[in-house]
């Protein structure tokens, strides 16, 4: 597992550099979703396939910007889903921006992740890393690129902030409740638009509800089970607090397919309590 943090760490550096120095403007292609891939997501992700590349224990890769999962080394024993850029349609607009990664054994389901790490590229490059050895846990990276332990991170039982993602518009009425319903407790808004950001700062401030619910027009919700939502699903559990597509645990979720999308629901255990709440029999 150390050298897959080492290939992270190695990959952090060189597109924190792509962010800073290279066009933030569009490509001409499309990824398995459906998004027009930015130039710096086609270079994240190309970066990150060369430093794994040097790691035997890595298997498999999946991408959020390939299409089909693709085989590393044979005798390697991990599987990684990652997100190369999150938030990248945030980077012309100078905010932060991230990548996440999930580092699974056997295939790409939720009971299979054994470590999630996130990295945030904003003003300062911080990494988060999540794992059975200890607590979830923060470092820094200095101006040499080298990373260094910052602080330990957990959840309180009940947090202030609130960040609710998707279009209100095509809310359900019930979740348009439950958000107000914070909002009316005393929460404050905090969104950016970028997931990795978002759910950082309600970690670091100790706690809050981070939301991205099925729509009308997406029942299944915008995020991704294997490079977005279960990471973040195991970094917020190890870290005190839950995380849930609304009614079930997220890492008990199997995706059918790698790009396969859930609504989700990030927080601390009062917050997630209330959706399950509002949420039972719906
Ligand atoms: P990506 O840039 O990897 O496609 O992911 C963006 C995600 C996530 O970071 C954020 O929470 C969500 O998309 C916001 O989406 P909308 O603005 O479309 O609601
Ligand atoms: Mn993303
Ligand atoms: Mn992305």
């Amino acid at each position: 597992m150390k050298e897959i943090y080492k290939a992270i760490e190695r990959s952090a550096k060189r597109i924190q550099e792509a962010i800073a120095y290279e066009d933030t403007g569009y490509s001409e292609n499309q990824n398995q979703t459906g998004d027009t891939q930015l130039k710096l997501d086609i270079q994240s992700d190309l970066i990150i396939e060369e430093e794994f590349a040097k790691v035997s224990s890595v298997k498999e890769l999946a991408s959020e910007e390939k299409d089909e999962a693709c085989p590393l080394h044979t005798e390697g024993k991990y599987l990684i889903g990652y997100d190369p850029l999150d938030g990248s349609s945030l980077a012309d607009v100078n905010l932060s921006v991230g990548s996440i990664f999930g580092i699974y054994e056997n295939d790409y389901s939720g009971k299979n992740l054994k470590a999630a790490v996130y990295v945030v590229y904003g003003p300062r490059v911080e990494m988060v890393i999540a794992d059975e050895e200890s607590e979830v846990r923060m470092y820094k990276m200095d101006k040499n690129g080298t990373f260094h332990f910052a602080q330990n991170l957990t959840l309180n039982p009940k947090g202030k902030l609130n960040a609710p993602g998707g279009t209100q518009q095509q809310w359900y009425p019930y979740h348009k409740a439950l958000i107000d319903s914070l909002f009316s407790e005393g929460y404050r808004l905090r969104y950016s638009g970028g997931m990795v950001p978002d759910l950082h700062q309600i970690l670091i401030k100790g706690g809050g509800l981070f939301s991205y619910p099925g729509t009308l027009d997406k029942p299944k919700g915008k995020l991704r089970m294997t490079f977005e939502v279960f990471p973040f699903a195991f970094i917020y559990e190890k870290a005190g607090g839950a995380a849930i597509d609304a009614k079930n645990r997220l890492l008990d979720l199997s995706p059918a397919h790698i790009h396969d999308t859930t609504p989700c629901f990030f927080g601390s255990n009062d917050e997630i309590e209330k959706v399950k709440e509002v949420y039972a029999g719906k």
